[in-house]
């Protein structure tokens, strides 16, 4: 069986809290086989597969790796464990989507990509938002020239977070901190739509945890433009991003689980893109298994040197900041 008609058994590492909005989507996409989800809790794994169909439930993440029927491990634990899971699957031979950020250290990403490169198996970062229509529309409008030269970005992820330290957003030793958890996405938005960034500089105030409760990122691109880009956990919500050109704009409400982008010329809106499918993973989740059918270790939606770009851009964003020596 090959090509369009092939069936992928999917296992879950982390049945937490991203986890359920992932499998609420996972479950209604086609060829897909939702085989596993491994705990370290049996029970959890258990009352999470009934809850949504899957097949069994592991109280141990080695039984997955070991399962012949898993094809793709994705792992949705917090980012200090992604590391030796993706290492553990992949010598397994699963293809890994791996939640972002890939790992926290540039150095150990990169450790990761080689791993999948010499073994010849599948692995990605899960970068949502570059798979979703809307994205995908206003990086058309872009590159069609109908807002003119890039000139200016800004887009920014931030909401009031926890204030408990030992949770995973505030806890530096579960690899806590704004800029890994979401400035990860204003910094690939704007990459990907005024392209590779050539300089970084930022500011940021730390939590007493010692891990940044916000940032703000100024960025230049390989197109000329330039953007800011704003993190937070001590704000109110603010989650939009807007890209300037020299006849027109581009605003994205909601960036990172975009359902609409708006394009306007001359201060009029002239033209608008609504995703109604209420799919914020399900394009993702597709471009894996494509990816998976033409052979591929990796996703041309998000590379590993994307992947790469963006640990480097978040390491030198957190030494910058503090929180990194
Ligand atoms: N793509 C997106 O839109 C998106 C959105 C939110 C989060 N994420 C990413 O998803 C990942 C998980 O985030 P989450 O908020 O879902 O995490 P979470 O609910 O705090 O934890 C998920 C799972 O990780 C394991 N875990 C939690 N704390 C642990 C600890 N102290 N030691 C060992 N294992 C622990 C647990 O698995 P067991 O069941 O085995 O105990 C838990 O069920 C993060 O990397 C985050 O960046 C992505």
């Amino acid at each position: 069986m090959n090509g369009e008609s092939k069936t992928y058994g999917w296992g879950l590492i982390g049945p937490g809290r991203f986890a359920q909005e992932f499998a609420n989507e996972l479950i209604h996409v086609e060829r897909v086989n939702p085989v596993a989800v491994a705990s370290r809790d049996f029970g959890k794994a258990e009352a999470f597969a009934n809850d949504f169909g899957f097949g069994k439930g592991y109280g141990d993440y080695d039984a997955l790796f070991e399962d012949p029927e898993v094809d793709i491990v994705y792992i949705v634990v917090p980012h200090v464990f992604h590391a030796g899971l993706a290492r553990r699957a992949l010598e397994a031979g699963k293809a890994v989507l791996c939640e972002k950020p890939l790992t926290p250290v540039p150095e150990v990403s990169g450790e990761l990509i080689e791993l999948s490169k010499s073994s010849g198996v599948f692995l990605m970062e899960a970068m949502k938002t570059g798979f979703l229509p809307a994205i995908q529309q206003a990086k058309r409008w872009i590159e069609a020239g109908r807002i003119g030269e890039l000139k200016l970005a800004r887009a920014d992820f931030c909401f009031p977070g926890p204030s408990d330290p030992h949770d995973r957003l505030m806890n530096p030793d579960l690899g806590g901190g704004a800029v890994l958890d979401v400035g990860i996405y204003p910094l690939h938005l704007t990459r990907l739509l005024l392209g590779e960034v050539l300089e970084i500089s930022a500011e940021g105030s730390l939590t007493a945890t010692g891990v940044e409760d916000s940032a703000s990122m100024m960025t230049r691109h390989a197109s000329g433009a330039s953007a800011v880009s704003l993190c937070s956990f001590q704000t109110e919500e603010a989650m939009s991003a807007t890209v300037f050109g020299s006849e027109g704009k581009i605003e994205i409400p909601r960036f990172h689980a975009a359902t609409e982008a708006l394009l306007y010329q001359g201060g009029e809106l002239v033209e608008s893109c609504r995703d109604d499918s209420g799919g914020m993973v399900t394009a993702e989740i597709i471009a894996v298994m494509d990816a998976l059918d033409r052979g591929a270790i990796e996703c041309a939606g998000h590379t590993h040197e994307d992947t790469m770009r963006l640990s480097e851009l978040m390491h030198e964003v957190r030494k910058q900041i503090g929180s990194v020596s």
